[in-house]
């Protein structure tokens, strides 16, 4: 008898799952609910079958405790059926702010997001592999939107900006951990259930009626089905695909150019610790204060960083009062060869905060000084992990790294849709060459020495590129970057990387 685990069941799709599901009288339902009580239909379906046909437990998937105790209660009862667990439909989400856009978001409203959207289905898939392990069919499900589309997201800018980049980061997820889950038999379907009729959908009809006409609202019943039709379907082979990828040839001159070295230049350095920045120190003593200007900022935090927009106003003054560009290159990477099943979702968090939220927080606070400068432009640097189409070629390597600068790459993408409808460029940099087969290398940082091991592994061959070389190219690739051509995910050789 197939057995099928739904999150989030109380409403919604998840609970037209449930019922679709249950219409075949061989599947075995385990419908999962913060407070499966308090929601009449999963209280209706429990009346109406036999435990050997639905079981109801309480899940809160962004807690840990709850879910390792619902992960207990579903060992007990698929013990009296196979012993293992089919399928694991990651279908439970929240949208809290649909219609801020980037510049309103409330940053803790997001992280909430973050940690029902993509952590939540990331902790119960972990949580539930043993059992899927032990079960027939082997498939985890992840209830995705067209919202999570980097390709799409120009086009869908004004609507679920914070949501949008919690489900690319989960699509991240599932595509890289895809790759090593189907080594092991174990099915990974990424899918969009439709524009839907429920408590989440429904408030999009204002949005969707003004900018997507054509878009038909349909009924749970009717994705469900459709849903459940896929699941059935999916095969072991539209897991992920394999990307081949070999060696880097480095196509610049070796040689240190910092943006410095233009003398037009003024640059306002920031580090969360000046005093321990001791190459910035260096650099300050060489060049004069109308060149160069130190100002501490700790992109997480608020305070700080609204202290430095003050600095930098008072910086700009004499300079013509704007700012011309802003790159967000701070970032970290945590946990750079854990797998998913062994990822502190602490540390997630936590990188999250700095690689995804951090950059929105800079950028918005920055925004009035870049509004008033003459070239208006934003970088974000991002990296080729990032990319949900190149995932599966690196998995096993900074997974929680690529899941936050996915994200990171949806606020780029889609903020910077109507950032360029008053005139500001926003620019999304790998900082090594684009995506060519002999174009592979990793930058000679401390962040690039960790990844050493799992490259010499899996890509031998593969160069390192002097830091000079690569902020070179960054600078050149942000020089050029024209507003007609925004938004872009750039390579420092002008190549174009797949989203
Ligand atoms: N509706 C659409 O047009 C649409 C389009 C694309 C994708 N999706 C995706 O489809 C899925 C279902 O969406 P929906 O439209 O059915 O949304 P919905 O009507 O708002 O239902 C969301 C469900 O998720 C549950 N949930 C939220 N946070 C939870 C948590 N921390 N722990 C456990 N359960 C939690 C809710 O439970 P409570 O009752 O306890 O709040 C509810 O059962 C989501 O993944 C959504 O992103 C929807």
């Amino acid at each position: 008898m197939p057995s099928y685990l739904v999150t989030g069941a109380s409403r919604g799709i998840g609970l037209s799952l449930v019922v679709e599901l249950l219409r075949n009288p061989t599947n075995y339902v385990i419908a999962t609910a913060r407070n499966p009580a308090g929601s009449q239909g999963l209280q209706d379906l429990f009346r109406e079958y036999p435990p050997d046909r639905l079981s109801l437990v309480a899940m809160e998937v962004s807690d840990k405790a709850s879910v390792d105790s619902a992960t207990k209660a579903v060992e007990e009862l698929v013990r009296a059926h196979s012993g293992g667990l089919d399928c694991v439909i990651n279908n439970a989400a929240i949208a809290l702010q649909a219609y801020r856009g980037f510049e309103d978001l409330d940053l803790d409203l997001a992280e909430e997001e973050f940690r029902v959207n993509t952590l939540g289905p990331l902790r119960v898939t972990r949580a539930f592999l043993p059992l899927i392990r032990k079960g027939q069919e082997k498939k985890v499900v992840l209830v995705t939107s067209d919202q999570a589309s980097l390709e799409l997201a120009p086009g869908l800018h004004g609507i679920l900006a914070s949501y949008a980049l919690t489900k690319a980061a989960m699509n991240m997820m599932g595509r890289k951990w895809g790759v090593s889950l189907r080594a092991e038999g174990i099915t990974v379907l990424l899918l969009h259930p439709g524009w839907v009729e429920t408590d989440m959908g429904s408030p999009l009809d204002k949005w969707i009626y003004e900018n997507a006409p054509s878009l038909e609202l349909i009924a749970t019943n009717t994705s469900a089905a459709g849903c459940v039709r896929v699941i059935r379907d999916a095969r072991l082979e539209d897991t992920s695909v394999w990307t081949s990828v070999d060696t880097y040839d480095c196509p610049y001159p070796s040689r240190t150019v910092w943006q410095l070295q233009d003398p037009q230049n003024f640059v306002i350095a920031t580090a969360r610790n000046l005093s321990k920045a001791r190459a910035l120190q260096e650099l300050e003593g060489r060049y004069a204060p109308n060149r160069l200007a130190l100002a501490a900022l700790e992109v997480t935090d608020k305070a700080s960083v609204d202290h430095a927009v003050g600095k930098a106003e008072e910086l700009l003054r004499p300079h013509g009062s704007g700012l011309d560009c802003l790159i967000n290159n701070a970032g970290v990477s945590l946990q750079e060869n854990d797998r998913f099943e062994d990822i502190d979702l602490d540390q997630l968090v936590e990188e999250f905060r700095v690689n995804t939220v951090s950059p929105l927080r800079v950028s918005r606070a920055f925004l009035p000084l870049i509004r008033r400068g003459q070239d208006k432009k934003i970088a974000f640097m991002s990296s080729r992990q990032a990319s949900i189409e190149l995932a599966p070629g690196f998995s096993g390597v900074a997974e929680p790294y690529g899941v936050t600068k996915a994200a990171l790459n949806m606020i780029g993408r889609k903020w910077g849709a109507s950032l360029r409808a008053e005139g500001i460029t926003a620019v999304l940099l790998h900082p090594e060459p684009g995506l060519t087969r002999s174009s592979l290398g990793w930058v000679d940082t401390d962040m690039g020495e960790t990844t050493e091991a799992w490259m010499r592994v899996h890509m031998p061959g593969l160069k390192r590129l002097p830091v000079g070389v690569s902020a070179e190219g960054c600078i050149r690739i942000i020089k050029e970057a024209r507003l007609e051509d925004a938004v872009q995910f750039l390579g420092i050789d002008g190549k174009p990387l797949p989203w």
